[in-house]
């Protein structure tokens, strides 16, 4: 039987006082001042009952929301501070493998070389290497065995930047903070840079990576994305899509996976290659890397829009003057930032299995949402 004590005898600074007691009313308040008139009548302790039952269920919620809350907050600050670490020691790490791999000894012509350390070497945010160290990070691998997974992926990337800006493409100027590769070095020298970064990209892999099956899995990966499917598909795509107003949503979409979003979720995918995760693990990161590529190129064509030259360091302004088919176009600015935020909502949930492993990997999908860079 439970029972309520209107003296408040039990003390509760809550509520009225209130206990089970296992014999009969006459027991429920033992208290030895409590004055016996003061003990309920049955039909008044059943109301006490309800309300102190209703009281304590909006306790509990009110509780549970406010954990909730300071879970979450918690999770994104410690979350954001472990990217930001690991994002600045992998970065060292990338940057010096990709200074020992554009060397070339006395081999390599001059001015050949020159574009490509131009290029490569140029300050970038690395997203896509540390992508690769940090998905075998939290698949319990070694960055030392992703490292040449991912100095293949910044290889192909940077290749793909510098061939995106010649004239014949979106003709920039700027880029990563220095005149593009083209304006440096002329269009010839500009186009054998970026074919040389896409070859060495696969002989890194196959050379440095292994056992031999995980370099050709990667090689198979990386190759599929960076083709005529995906990457460069996407570019095809990007251009005819210019000055065109009879493409919808889905075009656009299919655009912005093919040619940014692919590439993101391969450097995911190798990171998991070389750690051996297993097939569960693998799809999850997969999933996190459809979310986080879309949203990416979704935010740098809102950077274009309204970003910050200085901090970017490319030429802005140039979709529209192009008349490029992009997110602000389509969408307007607000609808596009909520879709951008809806997709990273999704990517962070489908890391939830990988606990704190995945701390690092959910500050960067936070870090894409949020970056003026
Ligand atoms: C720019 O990529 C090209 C896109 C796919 C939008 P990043 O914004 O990752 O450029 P870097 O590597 O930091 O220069
Ligand atoms: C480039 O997209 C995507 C690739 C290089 C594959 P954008 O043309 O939008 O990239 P930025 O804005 O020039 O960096
Ligand atoms: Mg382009
Ligand atoms: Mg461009
Ligand atoms: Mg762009």
């Amino acid at each position: 039987m439970i029972g309520f004590c209107r003296s408040n005898c039990l003390g509760s600074t809550v509520y009225p006082a209130f206990f089970f007691a296992d014999l009969r009313y006459d027991n429920v308040c033992d208290a030895k001042s409590c004055p016996r008139d003061d003990r309920l009548e049955v039909d008044q302790f059943i109301d006490h009952i309800n309300k102190f039952e209703n009281w304590f269920r909006k306790l509990n919620e009110q509780t549970a929301h406010q954990r909730d809350v300071e879970t979450t907050e918690g999770n994104v600050s410690s979350c954001t501070q472990a990217f930001n670490e690991r994002h600045q020691q992998l970065t060292i790490l990338i940057e010096k493998k990709l200074e020992q791999y554009s060397d070339f000894g006395g081999g390599c012509p001059k001015d050949l070389k020159a574009a490509i350390r131009h290029s490569l070497l140029a300050p970038a945010k690395r997203l896509r290497p540390t992508l690769v160290l940090l998905a075998a990070e939290a698949c319990g691998g070694d960055v030392a065995d992703a490292m040449p997974a991912a100095c293949a992926v910044e290889m192909i990337h940077t290749y793909s930047l510098i061939h995106d800006d010649l004239p014949a493409m979106d003709d920039d100027d700027l880029r990563r903070g220095l005149p593009s590769c083209h304006a440096k070095f002329g269009e010839a020298v500009a186009i054998l840079a970026g074919d040389a970064l896409l070859a060495q990209a696969f002989e890194v892999i196959s050379r440095d990576t292994s056992p031999s099956e995980v370099a050709v899995k990667c090689c198979v990966e990386l190759s599929t994305t960076a083709g005529a499917l995906h990457l460069v598909g996407g570019q095809a795509d990007d251009l005819d899509a210019e000055q065109r107003d009879d493409l919808a949503g889905s075009d656009l979409e299919r655009i912005h996976r093919r040619k940014t979003g692919a590439m993101i979720i391969s450097s995911l995918r190798m990171g998991a290659f070389v750690a051996n995760a297993d097939a569960g693990m693998l799809e999850k990161l997969t999933i996190f890397g459809e979310n986080i590529g879309l949203a990416f190129q979704i935010v740098d064509d809102l950077l274009d829009f309204s970003g910050d030259q200085t901090k970017i360091g490319k030429s802005l302004g140039k979709d529209s003057q192009s008349e490029k088919l992009t997110y602000v176009k389509l969408y307007g600015l607000d609808e596009s930032k909520r879709k951008a935020d809806k997709l990273i909502d999704d990517a962070i949930e489908s890391l939830k299995d990988f606990g704190t492993n995945g701390h690092p990997l959910i500050g960067l999908a936070q870090f894409i949402l949020n970056r003026t860079y």
